[in-house]
């Protein structure tokens, strides 16, 4: 099973941003310790980080017929982007929505969320262990 986790903008400065919200762990520790909670699982995984709307858009497309599910923490793009909604639902794969913050209990504007019509979950608030249970709801869905 091959599973890509995007991350949208901002999340390459996970460890230096707003720490009282995000924590102190770094991106490369992020990917570090997903890489090695897929290799337990016996997943592939592959991490992504852009800034960018349509390298994330790109991405996303580039996944067709290569990945089985997708995890994804579109950052900010989550309250604003159409586009990496209408990709993810143009490639079908299954997909979860993580936000390391609880979205829920913040402000108005976090409320809104465009991707998470394309996601069967979402899980939100659990830091960056989210991203691993994102894994396993990804591997229960496509192989359970
Ligand atoms: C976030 C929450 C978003 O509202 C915010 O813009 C982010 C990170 C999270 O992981 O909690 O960049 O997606």
């Amino acid at each position: 099973m091959n599973i890509l986790v995007i991350n949208g903008p901002n999340l390459n400065m996970l460890g230096i941003r707003e720490p009282d919200i995000y924590g102190r762990e770094t991106y490369n520790s992020l990917v570090e310790k997903i890489e090695k909670y897929a290799k337990e699982k016996n997943v592939y995984v592959k991490c992504y980080q852009s800034n960018h709307e349509g390298d994330l858009v790109d991405n996303i497309q580039f996944a067709y017929g290569i990945f089985d599910g997708i995890v994804i923490n579109p950052g900010a793009y989550t309250h604003t982007s159409v586009a990496i909604l209408d990709a993810l639902k143009a490639v079908n794969i299954p997909a979860v929505e993580v936000h390391i913050s609880d979205v829920s209990s913040r402000e108005d504007f976090r409320q809104i969320s465009y991707v998470r019509l394309a996601c069967f979950k979402t899980i939100c608030g659990e830091g960056t262990d989210g991203y691993l249970h994102a894994i396993d709801a990804l591997i229960e869905k496509v192989s359970g």
